[in-house]
């Protein structure tokens, strides 16, 4: 699996630092941007991805917690985003243009639910987006526990994207770590979000291998 350590666990008065060692162990570098409004929480910006950009060897994994995420996506291509994920709930109907913009802008495009939504609403857009972000805690705060029902979720999401002959990638984040990677690897997962389970190791470069290798 590849792994996407999120920096919302990072030390941010040593950013750098932990930037430099993501180079050197992860496949891609998750970013939570929250609002205040999509999620009771306020993280980080602009100004933050830039500097990361500066200094990112990996490609950056942008995962918007907002509302009105299209109007950043212009900004997001600027700074070099790789990937940018958005959720359903708020975007509405505005989905499928959401991953045309992104896509046309040269990133790859992700649609996230949370865990109240059910897993078949994302199906209408197997086929169009590049990959899928399926929330195992509510988004809004790291250091929360795994949510054991998404597991069939995921199974539900794969097993779709195989019969549509799709190879969008699965992607998931919350409270995910060395205990839960096997079953999430085997329920169809690709991609693992980690924030506490990597940073607040003793070892993070151990701790993403073993993710990786789960
Ligand atoms: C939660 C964020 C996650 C979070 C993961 O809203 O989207 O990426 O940082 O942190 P852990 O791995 O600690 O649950
Ligand atoms: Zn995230």
């Amino acid at each position: 699996m590849l792994v996407s350590p999120s920096i919302l666990a990072a030390d941010f008065l040593n950013l750098g630092k932990d930037i430099a060692m993501l180079n050197e162990g992860a496949d891609w570098i998750h970013l939570d941007v929250m609002d205040g409004s999509f999620v009771p929480n306020i993280s980080f910006g602009f100004s933050v991805i830039e500097a990361v950009s500066k200094v990112a060897l990996k490609p950056m994994d942008v995962h918007l917690m907002v509302v009105n995420p299209h109007k950043w996506f212009e900004r997001l291509a600027g700074l070099g985003a790789a990937n940018v994920s958005f959720h359903l709930e708020a975007a509405g109907e505005r989905t499928a243009t959401n991953i045309d913009e992104i896509q046309a802008l040269g990133m790859k495009a992700g649609v996230v639910i949370n865990p109240d939504v059910a897993v078949e609403k994302l199906f209408p857009y197997i086929g169009k987006a590049d990959f899928f972000l399926i929330m195992s805690v509510f988004a809004g705060f790291g250091g929360q526990k795994f949510i054991p029902e998404s597991l069939g979720r995921i199974a539900a999401l794969r097993s779709e994207i195989l019969r549509r002959g799709n190879s969008a990638l699965i992607e998931v984040d919350g409270g995910v770590s060395s205990d839960n990677a096997p079953a999430l690897r085997e329920a169809g997962t690709d991609v693992l979000v980690a924030g506490s389970s990597v940073f607040k190791s003793a070892n993070p470069l151990k701790a993403m291998e073993a993710l990786r290798r789960a």
